[in-house]
């Protein structure tokens, strides 16, 4: 089975431009509390190296590019987040790093739960020992 799933996002858009919109349990499958976005990162930078216990989050890449890097501990797959179209879903006990950002790359994230850092698994070591518990 694969640890990259990704929802197609309609383009609702027409001759003036692109229009894309986010449902909360209608396209992307659970309710969001919170939202962030990523941007400005810096040349040869990598963020995440983090798996949530619980927490479900949706990734689009609104402007730009950048890869992530999914690992649930037994495989791991990469995928280029390169489309407003496509939201890239990501579950509980999945580590991700993110890197490659282009400089103009806006990463969006919908997020299922509010801020919690106790949710946060930071140690790769201790990701996997989760795992195999
Ligand atoms: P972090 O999750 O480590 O970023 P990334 O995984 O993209 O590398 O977050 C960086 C800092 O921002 C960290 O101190 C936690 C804080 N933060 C919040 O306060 N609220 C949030 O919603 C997020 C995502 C991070």
């Amino acid at each position: 089975m694969s640890i990259i799933n990704w929802v197609d996002l309609e383009n609702l858009g027409d001759e003036r431009g692109s229009l894309i919109s986010i449902e909360a349990e209608k396209n992307i499958p659970f309710k969001v509390k919170r939202i962030y976005y990523i941007s400005k990162t810096k040349e040869n930078i990598s963020r995440g190296f983090h798996a949530h216990k619980e927490l479900t989050q949706a990734a689009i890449c609104v402007n730009g590019k950048c890869r992530m890097l999914l690992d649930n501990g037994e495989k791991k797959q990469e995928a280029w987040l390169d489309s407003p179209n496509k939201a890239l879903i990501i579950g509980p006990m999945i580590w991700r790093e993110m890197y490659d950002f282009s400089d103009d790359c806006i990463l969006l994230v919908l997020a299922s739960e509010y801020y919690d850092e106790s949710d946060y698994i930071r140690n790769y070591k201790e990701f996997l020992e989760c795992i195999s518990q």
